[in-house]
């Protein structure tokens, strides 16, 4: 134990830790994307997905191992972030501009983001804050009405606009934190560079994509 917590006192530590929670977000963010897309099958089959979600024992002990994760890659974040403070833009295996320059100054704002988007997307769509009669409806299964809760919350431009906006950020901040995976993993090497930072950007935009399609088929009709 006491190792343990010598090992998080270490850069290399935190590191690692960063790269394990990151990686334990990322799967969730993967599986919730495939749960979501559910809503392109039909209402009925959100709405049971999000209702098996809902009454499952595993809950509780799943929110509060996550809220843990959630904890330890912000904490981790902070303290990473101040000490590569002087040596960020010299230290990066990544060569452009935009990764020196915006996403490594960034992060801690991105990652700011993702914390206010997950803020605002609970209070939206599990709390229903500031939601009329509708948010509480059931559908003819007498399950909760998941599948209107998106789409009405998506017929509202405010609501759409600050989903986009706050998932592109969304974006940016999985970006590097697959990078961050694939450099802490040590999958980097001068031959595959190129390559890796090709699939860092194809995991974390097809990702992206695939959360801003639910707005954008709202938008058209198409659900
Ligand atoms: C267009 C994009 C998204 C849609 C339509 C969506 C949909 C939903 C819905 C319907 C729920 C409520 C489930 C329920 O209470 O039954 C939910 C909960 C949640 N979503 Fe999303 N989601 C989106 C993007 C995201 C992203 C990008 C993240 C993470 C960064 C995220 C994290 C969460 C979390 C943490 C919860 C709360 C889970 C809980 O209640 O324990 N969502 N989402």
């Amino acid at each position: 134990m006491y190792r343990l917590i010598h090992l998080f006192r270490t850069s290399i530590g935190r590191k690692l830790m960063m790269a394990l929670t990151g990686l334990i977000l990322l799967l969730f963010i993967v599986g919730h994307l495939a749960g979501n897309m559910t809503i392109f099958v039909g209402a009925p089959i959100l709405n049971s997905y999000a209702h098996w979600l809902q009454h499952s024992v595993m809950l509780w002990p799943f929110r509060i191992v996550m809220l843990l994760v959630v904890g330890l890659h912000i904490v981790m974040g902070i303290e990473l972030a101040r000490e590569n403070r002087h040596s960020a833009s010299n230290g990066s295996r990544f060569p452009s501009w935009f990764t020196r320059h915006i996403l490594n100054h960034h992060m801690l704002w991105s990652g700011l983001a993702v914390l206010l988007f997950i803020l605002f997307h609970v209070a939206h769509l599990t709390l229903g804050v500031g939601a009329d009669a509708s948010f509480y409806q059931l559908d003819s299964n007498q399950m909760m009405d998941v599948y209107l809760r998106v789409v009405e919350g998506f017929l509202n431009p405010w609501i759409s606009l600050s989903y986009v906006v706050l998932l592109l950020l969304v974006g940016l901040h999985l970006l590097q934190v697959v990078r961050g995976l694939f450099q802490t993993l040590g999958f980097y090497h001068e031959n595959y560079q190129q390559l890796l930072d090709r699939l860092a950007w194809g995991v974390s935009g097809g990702i992206t994509a695939g959360f801003l399609s639910i707005p954008v088929a709202v938008w058209v009709g198409a659900v």
